[in-house]
């Protein structure tokens, strides 16, 4: 059989979560398969890139772009850019991009302009709101791209409706392995994770907030940090801060963990952190896309801070509640905090994220293709 060379561009936190199952598949499992793992350098900051390829044992990127930040056109560009001429070097018989990022959309469409295909993991959702960035990125994606590999029955029919059917196979979440690979370490480290914040489970709420539409509007991003504070008065809140956050939200001390009116802010952490920071928490506020399937993966009740979600699985038994009026947030977490019929609830739900062997899929999806 003639080998393949597959080669698989990220550059953002969550790509490196989504990818990692996969990466260990092909290096561990696929004999016949050459890897090649480029980072663009979009996150470069150690705290949002390596500790992730630390903790999910993923090896060093072979080539970093070294993109950094920069505003939609400047970053997508000059990761293009510095694409190109690696993948007529290399010349991969597949480029695999993850997620919805514009390091996403920056590699498929180079690789799609060379003439080499292009496989979408995470193809197919959608949130129907085209103000944010990554909804452009996605549909882009999946148009050029050769090889759509969809988590869900939903993303499915989602690129059915875009005449994307034949190019789409349903391979379930990776995410889903990524998260059953670190439980263990999660097990073993979080009550130390906790003591150290002074956190008892089941008993704070956990924030993470990055999107635009929140963080860029200072006068809203200022009512949702007023309504957690409201809320800290009755509940611990714990909050990661993203680097784009940080620099707009006030009165943050400088340094890695604060506490101020029993809100916590620290730096953003690693995904074992994460993970056991989200498994024992009362409920989650988030605007990521990620954290609202792990959190259901975890059966934590989440709040979104936002008003659509590329993941509507979630929204089954109100495991995931979409909230836009930041006046409204923290009346939402306290009853969220303490709804133990809810809870409950959600602890039965069913999985549609699959089986956790997506990754395995994935790789025979490839190896039949090439
Ligand atoms: C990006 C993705 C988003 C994803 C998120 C995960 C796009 C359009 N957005 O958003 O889909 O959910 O990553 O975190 O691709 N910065 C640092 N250090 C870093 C990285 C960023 O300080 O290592 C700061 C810079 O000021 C930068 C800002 O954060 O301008 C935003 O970073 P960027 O990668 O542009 O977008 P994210 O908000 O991280």
């Amino acid at each position: 059989m003639p080998r393949i060379h597959v080669m698989v561009v990220v550059g953002a936190r969550p790509q490196f979560v989504k990818c990692a199952p996969l990466i260990k598949e092909i290096l561990v499992r696929r004999r016949e398969m050459d890897l090649s793992i480029v980072h663009s350098g979009q996150h470069y900051d150690s705290e949002m890139s390596e500790v992730f390829f630390r903790e999910l044992m993923i090896p060093k990127p072979s080539l970093n772009l070294h993109a950094g930040s920069g505003s939609h056109a400047a970053q997508t560009a000059t990761i293009m850019k510095r694409l190109e001429a690696p993948m007529l070097k290399l010349e991969p018989d597949v480029v695999l991009v993850p997620g919805d990022t514009n390091t996403t959309l920056a590699a498929s469409l180079t690789a799609a302009k060379i003439g080499i295909p292009v496989a979408h993991l995470e193809a197919g959702m959608r949130s129907g709101d085209t103000t944010m960035p990554e909804e452009i990125n996605r549909r882009l994606t999946d148009h050029c791209s050769a090889i759509l590999l969809a988590p869900t029955k939903t993303a499915v029919r989602n690129l059915k409706k875009e005449g994307l059917g034949k190019a789409t196979r349903l391979t379930g979440d990776t995410m889903v392995e990524t998260l059953r690979a670190v439980m263990p370490v999660v097990q073993r480290r979080e009550r130390d994770i906790l003591a150290g914040l002074g956190l008892q489970a089941d008993n704070y709420a956990l924030v993470t907030l990055h999107r635009p539409s929140n963080v860029d509007n200072l006068s809203r991003l200022r009512k949702i940090q007023l309504a957690l504070h409201k809320a800290a008065k009755r509940l611990r809140v714990v909050f990661p801060v993203h680097p784009r956050t940080r620099s707009r939200l006030r009165g943050l001390k400088s340094g890695a963990t604060s506490t101020e009116g029993g809100v916590t802010y620290m730096s953003p952490q690693g995904y074992i952190e994460t993970m056991s920071l989200l498994r024992n928490a009362s409920c989650l506020v988030t605007d990521s896309g990620g954290m609202q399937k792990e959190s259901f993966l975890l059966h934590v009740p989440c709040i979104t801070l936002r008003s659509t979600t590329e993941w509507p699985e979630t929204l089954t038994g109100k495991a995931n509640q979409l909230l836009i009026q930041p006046e409204m947030i923290h009346a939402k977490i306290l009853t969220t905090a303490f709804d133990h019929t809810l809870k409950n609830n959600i602890r039965r739900l069913r999985n549609p994220f699959g089986d956790g062997h997506s990754s395995e899929r994935i790789a025979n999806i490839l190896e039949e293709t090439f």
